[in-house]
């Protein structure tokens, strides 16, 4: 079954015709809220919001092992992970969707394995692949389906937040070689990997990273709001479109 894990501005699926929901419990605590069970064009999924449902949960306090593995528990093997960013590459501008294919890590004292406990044996993922290529293929695919420009590929900064960038660590992001930055993407990504989920990420552009374009002088939040509110309409469309080819069988996951 496929898992939509929603960011800022995704608390909820319109298109979504909700069936039940699911108080989940995990060894890992509870995750950010109800798993929301549903059927988008007669489809099973389930749904997640990242924030909770009141967006309350700042990004370093997220619990984001419980979140994959109560995903995981209910019968998800692959995650669709919705998250803003703020746009490096002159080509992110906002009201952009882009399909990361690379990360780089710098947050920081987030819980990021589920290998804790000296009962198991030491083991080492491979990680060169962050996100899933079955799942990147099916976004592209659903996106040229429904007709949605998307950037295929790029890098994800993920930093640790809850605080935006200054313009120097832009720069300094920009010369490690990140396209986009954001406050979410690890240690989910990663956990799915350890969890033998397929997960990718859609990476919404809601502004230009600090120091860039529009954010010359400053990140306005009410530019972001604008973004948000038209963009996501068209994330909703993806979606719809991602679920709608994984029901004809076009995706081969
Ligand atoms: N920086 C970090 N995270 C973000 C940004 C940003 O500019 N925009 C949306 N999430």
């Amino acid at each position: 079954m496929l898992g939509i894990i929603g960011g800022t501005g995704l608390t909820q699926l319109a298109n979504l015709e909700i069936t039940h929901r699911q108080v989940a419990r995990t060894p890992y605590g509870e995750p950010s809220g109800a798993l929301i069970f549903g059927l988008i064009c007669g489809q099973e999924v389930v749904f997640l919001a990242r924030h909770g449902y009141g967006h309350t949960i700042p990004p370093h306090e997220v619990n984001y092992r419980a979140n994959l593995w109560a995903l995981k528990d209910h019968g998800v093997d692959r995650v669709v992970s919705v998250a803003t960013v703020g746009g490096i590459h002159p080509d992110l501008i906002p009201g952009t969707l882009a399909i990361p294919d690379q990360i780089i890590d710098y947050t920081h004292g987030r819980s990021a394995t589920y290998a804790f406990g000296n009962d198991k044996p030491v083991f080492h993922l491979d990680f060169t692949t962050p996100y899933c290529e079955a799942m990147r293929a099916a976004l592209l695919q659903a996106a040229a389906g429904a007709g949605i420009s998307l950037r295929d590929g790029g890098v994800y900064g993920a930093v640790q937040g809850p605080r935006l960038e200054t313009a120097a660590e832009i720069n300094r992001i920009e010369r490690d070689g990140a396209d986009m930055v954001g406050m979410t993407g690890m240690p989910e990504a990663y956990l799915a990997r350890e969890l033998s989920l397929c997960y990718a990420a859609v990476g919404v552009v809601v502004n230009h990273a600090a120091g860039r374009g529009s954010s010359a002088d400053g990140i306005q939040m009410g530019e972001i709001q604008a973004v948000l509110g038209e963009v996501m309409l068209q994330v909703r469309r993806l979606l719809e479109q991602l679920v709608i080819n994984d029901a004809a069988g076009l995706c081969t996951f």
